[in-house]
């Protein structure tokens, strides 16, 4: 049976599976969680054997386990190896939600006139991830899969994929493949099929600038001391400069330019500043002086305050010079920069422009390289084909802002490049209240995904 009829004679049994992984509050930030999120793994398991999938096994770790699952039919066939993340971002603020995160709805919207998921995960990651063990279905209905097939699902990505590092370093002949399949990232539009052909990297610190030794009366002491969070907005404002270039020291050093045909190819995906601007409710868009609103989220590296807190922040008012302000500060990164290398050189320059009268400390947080694969690479092909076959029109390769810090080390540990054959929207809310994925969207990567295969294992 071809994908689409499998699809839909199926149609309510995938979304009612589906549902029963986003009913699982699997956040893996939140220690509260913990049990959510091994019996979402469990779960998984359960899927997997199921399906038929041999050598079944969840693995614990230091963190949150990881379930793997494979078909080999042929050594001598290529293999894929499927990564995705069964783990979510934690769901506040919760009064922003329509409807409970951990309770899936499907509403309509202007975007999605089909319908669109509505829970935590549908789209980041769950519903994309659990695409594959669907499209792997499709496979058996169907014979067997054309090619071997590694499944491993992940539960720390939204925290680092901290545990995963070492999981797949001593697993290394297990992990064994020819290339990796991920649907974790997004597309243009419904109409615009893309595929992500590069994420960006992260490096993420969080400052503590200290002043006084405590909390001081703002009216006895104002204006004699130095108030830390004066002082680090002083500093935060100083990182970029007059045309939105970011000021610490090196910064840029080694960055890679993208070539004139580069972003000539790049200005025609269609994108329309107007439609960026209306959906998130500002006025105008603005960034990095001489790059487009696409360049500026793909192919330039940025620095941003995600928050910012001290002193008094409670109800009313309250006078007072904070002893202690603190901020949490990302910078994504691209090709030629190095996580380890920027946050050492984020940390030399804001302890270069402290002044004096406030002592600094720098955390680094967790951080990733950033990644780039090439429409050449006879995957990429397979993916392009499988686009066309399902869309019946060719996707554009695009580079995303977003990271997936794992990615470069499958690279550099299991010599593997990775597909990003994601099938979200950027409206889709990822991360955010009322987050969601298009019923169309989902069918369409169940759908999508067996043709993958069939080309690959063909090339
Ligand atoms: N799936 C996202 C990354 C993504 C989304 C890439 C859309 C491209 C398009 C992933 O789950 C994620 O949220 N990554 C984090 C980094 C991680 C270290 C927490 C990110 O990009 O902020
Ligand atoms: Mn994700
Ligand atoms: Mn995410």
């Amino acid at each position: 049976m071809d994908p689409k009829s499998f699809i839909e004679s199926n149609k309510d049994r995938l979304l009612k599976e589906l549902f029963e992984l986003l009913r699982i509050p699997s956040i893996s930030a939140d220690p509260a969680y913990n049990e959510d999120v091994a019996k979402c793994a469990t779960a998984i398991q359960g899927h997997m054997s199921t399906l038929g999938l041999e050598n079944v096994e969840v693995f614990q770790t230091r963190g949150h386990p990881i379930v793997y699952g494979e078909c080999i039919v042929d050594p001598s066939l290529p293999t894929v190896l499927v990564y995705g993340h069964y783990d979510v971002q934690p769901a506040d603020p919760h009064e922003l939600w329509d409807t409970d995160p951990f309770e899936p709805v499907i509403k309509k919207t202007e975007i999605h006139p089909e319908g669109a998921i509505f829970a935590r995960g549908a789209c980041d990651d769950k519903g994309q991830m659990f695409m594959h063990l669907k499209a792997f279905e499709i496979l058996k209905a169907n014979g067997d899969a054309p090619c071997n097939i590694k499944f491993m699902i992940e539960g720390e990505e939204e925290v680092g994929s901290i545990n995963l590092e070492p999981f797949i370093k001593e697993h290394k002949e297990k992990l064994a493949c020819d290339v990796i399949l991920i649907s974790d990232t997004g597309m243009i539009a419904n109409d615009v099929p893309s595929i992500t052909t590069g994420l960006r990297g992260l490096s993420y610190v969080e400052v503590e600038v200290t002043g006084p030794n405590r909390d001081l009366h703002s009216g006895l002491y104002g204006g004699a001391v130095a108030n830390p969070l004066n002082i680090l907005a002083q500093m935060i404002g100083s990182l970029h400069d007059k045309n939105g270039a970011i000021t610490v020291e090196g910064f840029y050093d080694g960055v890679e330019i993208v070539s004139d045909e580069g972003r000539a190819l790049m200005a025609k995906a269609p994108f329309s500043q107007e439609a960026f601007n209306d959906s998130i409710a500002i006025p105008s868009g603005q960034g990095e002086k001489g790059y487009t609103t696409p360049e500026r989220t793909s192919i330039r590296p940025t620095l941003d305050v995600n928050g910012m807190w001290g002193g008094y922040i409670g109800e009313g008012a309250k006078t007072v010079i904070p002893s202690k302000a603190y901020a949490k500060i990302s910078m994504r990164l691209v090709p030629g920069q190095d996580p380890d290398d920027i946050t050492e050189k984020f940390t030399q320059h804001f302890k270069a422009i402290a002044p004096n009268s406030v002592s600094v400390k720098i955390t680094p947080h967790h951080g990733g390289l950033p990644y780039v694969t090439h429409t050449s690479d006879p995957a990429y092909q397979s993916a392009s084909k499988a686009y066309k076959t399902t869309f019946g029109v060719p996707a554009l390769p695009v580079r995303s802002g977003g990271s997936i810090p794992i990615v470069a080390l499958f690279e550099q540990v299991l010599g593997a490049k990775s597909i990003l054959m994601g099938f979200g929207l950027d409206s889709d809310a990822i991360h955010s209240p009322n987050e969601h994925y298009g019923v169309f969207n989902y069918f369409k990567g169940i759908e999508t995904i067996p043709y993958f295969y069939k080309y690959y294992a063909q090339k």
